[in-house]
C-alpha cells in the first residue's frame, strides 16, 4: 500500500515539475522576445534547475520501480552491481574533477609570482605552458574593479562528488547493512540505528569541525592540534560502531562531506557576496575572501587521506587490523604530510624534515599490520590435499566459474580456486585474507573455523607445498 502510494505521489510530482518546465521556456519565448537579460539569466537557471529535476526524477523513480519487480530475485545483486558500477565510476570522475581543480587552485596560489613587475592591484601571476599553448595568469588582491560577464566557478565538482559518493554510501552499505555495515562483534546494533550513527555523525561532524573553523582558524597551532584531536576522535568512534571496512569509508565520508559542505556553506556563499558588492562598486569584504581561502586550503589538506580511504577497502590488512582506528589515523597524518611538504616546495620554503618524517610514518604503519609468523605452532606437515578440501568447502561456493551461492552469481572479483593452479597463484592473497585480516570466506558465511585457518597458516609458513 505504501508503495503504492508513495508511486503515485512520485508520479504526481514529476507531472507538476514537467509542466513547471513547459511554463519556463515560455516565459524564456517572451524574456528573449522583451530582450531583458537579467530575466532571460534568471530563467536560465531555473530551466537548469527543473531540467536536472525532471531527469534525477525519472531515473530514479524508474530505478525504484523496477527494484521493487525485482526485488529478491536473481537479478537483485545483479542490480545492485549496475548500480554500483554506475554510481562509482560518476563519483571517481567528478572526485578527480574536483581533486584536480583543488590541486591546480592551490599550486596556482602557492607559485605566484609576487614580486617581479607586479601591478598594484594584483596579488601575483604566473606563466604556464601546457597542451602545446602559453598561459599567463593573474590574481586580483581582492576582485577586479568590474566583474566579468563571464566569470567560471566551480563548484559542480564538489557538489556532484559528494552526491554520488552519499549514492555509494546508499547502495553499498545501507542496502546492506547487515554484511557490510555492521559487525555484530563490533557493536550488536540493527540496520536502522547504523544508519542513524551514520547519517548523525556526518551532520555533527560538520557541525563541531565549521565551529573549530570560527573559533579557532586565528592561532593556526591551536587548530591544527584541535583538529587532529578531532580525527582521533572520529576514527576511534567509527571503530567502535562499524565494521573494519565501514569504519574506513565513514572516515572518508566525513572528510568528504567537510569538503563539500566547505564549498556549499562557506566558499561559494563567500565568493557570492563578494561578486555582488563588486558588481555594486562598492569594496567587497576581505573576510569572505580570506575564510573562502582558509577552508579551501584545508580541503587541500584532505585530499590524499580521503583518496586513501576511497581505496583502502581493496586493502584489509588495514581496516582488518586490531589497531584498526590508529593505523588510519597514522595513514591520514602521514599523507597529510606529504601535502603538507608538496604545497611548502611549491611555495620555495625549504622544509627538509616533513617528508621524511611522513614517509617513515607510512612505512611503519606497512610494519605495524605485518602478520606475525607462526611457524612452532604447527606440529604436522600440512599438505596441499588438507588445504585443498577447506577452500573447497569454504570458498568455492563464491569463488569458482560455476558458483553456487545465492547472491554471488560470478566470482568476486574474478577470484576462482577451481583449480591446484588457481589456488598455488592466489595463495599470497588468500593468506591475507583468511589469516592476517580474517575477513574471507564473506562475513564468514560458510562457517570456516579457527582450526582451518591455522592449518591455511602452517601451510604458508611451510612454503606452500604442493
Ligand atoms: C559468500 C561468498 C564468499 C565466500 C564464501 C568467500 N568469498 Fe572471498 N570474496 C567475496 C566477495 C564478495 C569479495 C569481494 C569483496 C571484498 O574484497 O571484500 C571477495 C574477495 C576476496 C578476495 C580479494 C580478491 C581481490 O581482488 O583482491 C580474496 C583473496 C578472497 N575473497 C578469498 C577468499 C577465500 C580464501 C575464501 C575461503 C576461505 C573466500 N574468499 C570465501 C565473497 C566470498
Amino acid at each position: 500500500m505504501t508503495g503504492i502510494i508513495a508511486l503515485i505521489s512520485w508520479f504526481i510530482v514529476l507531472l507538476v515539475v514537467s509542466k513547471y518546465t513547459y511554463t519556463l521556456h515560455h516565459r524564456m519565448k517572451k524574456a528573449k522576445e522583451d530582450e531583458d537579460e537579467t530575466v532571460i539569466h534568471k530563467i536560465a537557471r531555473l530551466q537548469n534547475i527543473a531540467y536536472t529535476l525532471v531527469v534525477t526524477l525519472s531515473i530514479l523513480g524508474t530505478l525504484i520501480i523496477y527494484y521493487f519487480f525485482i526485488k529478491s530475485t536473481i537479478y537483485e545483486s545483479h542490480f545492485f552491481e549496475w548500480m554500483n558500477l554506475v554510481i562509482r565510476w560518476m563519483h571517481i570522475t567528478f572526485g578527480i574533477a574536483w581533486i584536480g581543480a583543488s590541486f591546480y587552485f592551490v599550486f596556482l596560489e602557492n607559485a605566484l609570482n609576487r614580486t617581479n613587475n607586479v601591478r598594484d592591484e594584483l596579488a601575483g601571476n604566473l606563466w604556464a605552458v601546457h597542451g602545446g599553448g602559453f598561459y599567463y595568469l593573474e590574481k586580483y588582491k581582492l576582485a577586479p574593479k568590474k566583474i566579468p560577464k563571464d566569470l567560471h566557478w566551480f563548484k559542480y565538482e564538489a557538489y556532484f562528488t559528494w552526491l554520488t559518493g552519499f549514492s555509494l554510501l546508499i547502495v553499498v552499505y545501507y542496502f546492506n547493512a547487515k554484511s557490510y555495515l555492521i559487525d555484530t562483534t563490533v557493536l550488536d546494533i540493527n540496520a536502522v540505528t547504523a544508519i542513524s550513527i551514520s547519517v548523525g555523525s556526518l551532520i555533527v561532524g560538520w557541525i563541531i569541525y565549521d565551529q573549530m573553523c570560527k573559533k579557532l582558524i586565528r592561532n593556526k597551532l591551536v587548530f591544527t592540534i584541535a583538529m587532529t584531536v578531532f580525527l582521533i576522535f572520529f576514527a576511534w568512534f567509527y571503530s567502535q560502531v562499524f565494521s573494519g571496512r565501514a569504519a574506513y569509508i565513514h572516515f572518508g565520508a566525513l572528510l568528504g562531506t567537510l569538503m563539500a559542505a566547505n564549498v556549499f556553506y562557506i566558499i561559494i556563499p563567500g565568493q557570492k557576496r563578494m561578486v555582488a558588492a563588486a558588481q555594486k562598486g562598492l569594496t567587497p569584504n576581505p573576510e569572505d575572501g580570506k575564510a573562502a581561502f582558509i577552508r579551501s586550503y584545508s580541503n587541500n589538506y584532505f585530499t590524499l587521506p580521503v583518496l586513501f580511504v576511497m581505496i583502502s577497502s581493496h586493502f584489509p590488512s588495514t581496516f582488518g587490523n586490531n589497531y584498526q582506528w590508529i593505523v588510519l589515523i597514522a595513514i591520514t597524518l602521514g599523507s597529510a604530510g606529504i601535502k603538507h611538504y608538496l604545497n611548502a616546495r611549491e611555495k620555495e620554503q625549504l622544509s627538509i624534515w616533513v617528508l621524511p618524517i611522513s614517509i617513515l610514518l607510512l612505512l611503519s604503519v606497512a610494519f605495524v599490520t605485518s602478520p606475525t609468523p607462526n611457524v612452532d605452532g604447527c606440529k604436522e606437515e600440512v599438505t596441499f590435499t588438507q588445504v585443498n578440501t577447506i577452500i573447497q568447502n569454504r570458498c568455492v561456493s563464491c569463488h569458482s566459474a560455476t558458483p553456487t551461492d545465492k547472491i554471488w552469481k560470478v566470482a568476486p572479483t574474478g577470484v576462482k580456486y577451481d583449480t591446484k593452479e588457481q589456488i598455488l597463484n592466489l595463495k599470497d592473497n588468500i593468506f591475507q585474507r583468511v589469516v592476517v585480516s580474517k575477513d574471507m570466506p564473506f562475513a564468514n558465511q560458510t562457517g570456516m573455523t579457527e582450526e582451518e585457518r591455522e592449518v591455511i597458516e602452517c601451510w604458508i609458513n611451510q612454503n606452500a607445498k604442493n
